[in-house]
């Protein structure tokens, strides 16, 4: 028996900070990075439980669960309108949430989106009311309580930010759920907390992190525990090459053990394949698995839930969003049980229309959705670079309607062979690693090219 960390994901409307808090929690800047500013993939962070309690504080000492967890396992989702799949997974996925909203905004379509999530999935959530420090007049004090930072505010200060907490209390209410600002709750079973925080300036993370632990506390102590053998269950983040190793696949382990001595069963754009683990590579605390490098540590078995690197041969053509399972004694089940999994993300296409390219399952969805959303239709969606057979193929389609001999290519390559051969031909390719900005680039195209 092992008690593994609590997935918890951070949810909410785009922008409203939720890579943000995750910077300030990690000691990190990625937020600042992301193409667009937007994030386009799950992310994934393990944190310690000596970083919480460092931020937690006086306020996390009464909790006897903390002595007993390795640390919390933090999942980050995008925000964007595109990418529905990413949010359920990453919801899905989740022990507790994070339900993020600007204090200032209010609710926004995702955030109701998340909330409704969290509802299916009934998964124990607070709601953290950020960007307090943007409200007007309010005095910054770096990394302090909330209940610190707004006892030392004006008047005029509390009130405002009283007033957008009250309107989050109606909104969460018309929802089906009682809320309070935290320390105005009497029945954690039955009421939400709301903490206000600043993800920029730090104030009131101490105390999200000790309602967040709270929780854990109250709902997961038997959840946690599990078998020593009961095989893993993840996902693959991306497929990547690595000097010295070859190529490698990023996984995130949301259940179950992983064995170095195991063979795994992963999807390919073909089929089910099994292969044998050589290494298994955990990165270092407090990395993005999307950011470490190479700062990595050969373990012999990692436990769920976390990130985790894998060396294995012929794993080239894996699929970036795609199960992992433990292949075991019964493969028939497991390949049902991905068959399934991959089903309920497969894409419909369409006899005549455009090629769509992206780099993982989530964001070809993404993209898939935008372009139905436009009316656009798509006779090839798949992962992974823009090839010369994409080239010959669009070429055909290009001779019979113009309108739709075009690749569209999300955070991909073009191989040389492929861009020698659109350079010779009358296709035209759009290639960004926006999401948005692709179907902004091709709506104006087509607008302009149909007149
Ligand atoms: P997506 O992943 O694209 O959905 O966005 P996000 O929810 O991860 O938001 P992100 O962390 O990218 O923050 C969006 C913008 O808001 C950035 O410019 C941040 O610097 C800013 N921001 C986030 N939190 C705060 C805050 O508490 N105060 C202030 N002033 N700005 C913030
Ligand atoms: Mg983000
Ligand atoms: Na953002």
């Amino acid at each position: 028996m092992k008690i593994r960390s609590p997935i918890v994901s951070v949810l909410g409307h785009v922008d409203h900070g939720k890579t943000t808090l995750l910077d300030f929690i990690r000691g990190s800047a990625i937020a600042q990075r992301e193409a667009g500013g937007i994030t386009q993939h799950i992310g994934a962070t393990e944190i310690p439980m000596d970083v919480i309690d460092n931020i937690g504080g006086d306020l996390l000492k009464k909790l006897d669960i903390r002595e007993t967890l390795p640390g919390l396992f933090f999942i980050d989702t995008p925000g964007h309108e595109a990418f529905t799949t990413l949010r359920k997974r990453g919801g899905a996925l989740a022990d507790l949430a994070i339900l993020i909203v600007d204090s200032n905004e209010g609710f926004k379509p995702q955030t109701y989106e998340a909330l409704n999530i969290l509802k299916m999935c009934k998964t124990p959530f607070v709601v953290a009311a950020n960007k307090i420090d943007k409200i007007y007049g309010w005095e910054t004090n770096k990394g302090l309580s909330f209940l610190e930072t707004y006892n030392k505010q004006p008047r005029s200060v509390q009130e405002k930010l009283d007033n957008n907490i009250y309107e989050l209390v109606g909104i969460l209410h018309e929802e089906g759920f009682e809320s309070e600002r935290f320390d105005r709750v009497q029945n954690f079973a039955r009421q939400i907390s709301i903490i206000p925080i600043s993800a920029k300036t730090g104030e009131g993370i101490a105390e999200l992190l000790a309602m967040l632990m709270g929780l854990a506390q109250q709902y997961l102590k038997e959840q946690l525990q599990i078998e020593t053998d009961s095989p893993a269950k993840g996902t693959i983040l991306e497929v990547k090459e690595e000097t010295g190793l070859g190529v490698t696949v990023d996984a995130v382990i949301y259940d179950g053990i992983l064995k170095k001595k195991d063979t795994i069963a992963l999807t390919t754009d073909k089929e089910i394949i099994t292969t044998k683990i050589r290494s298994l590579l955990k990165p270092r605390p407090l990395e993005e698995m999307r950011e470490s490098k190479k700062r990595f540590k050969k373990v012999d078995e990692v436990v769920a839930a976390a990130g985790i690197k894998i060396v294995a041969p012929n794993i080239e053509d894996v699929m970036s969003g795609s199960p992992l399972r433990v292949a075991g004694k019964d493969f028939n089940k497991v390949k049902e049980e991905i068959l399934s999994e991959i089903e309920s993300i497969q894409i419909d296409t369409d006899e005549m229309g455009v090629t769509v390219k992206a780099d993982t399952l989530g964001s070809l969805e993404a993209l898939v959705n935008m372009l139905k959303a436009m009316e656009v239709p798509i006779r090839v969606a798949d992962i992974g670079d823009v090839s010369r057979r994409d080239v010959f193929d669009t070429n055909i389609v290009q001779k019979e309607n113009p309108l739709y001999g075009v690749i569209i290519a999300f955070n991909v390559k073009v191989l040389p062979s492929a861009m020698e051969e659109i350079k010779s031909s009358n296709l035209k390719l759009f290639s960004a690693n926006v999401i948005y900005q692709l179907t902004e680039d091709y709506k104006e195209w087509m607008d302009a090219a149909e007149e």
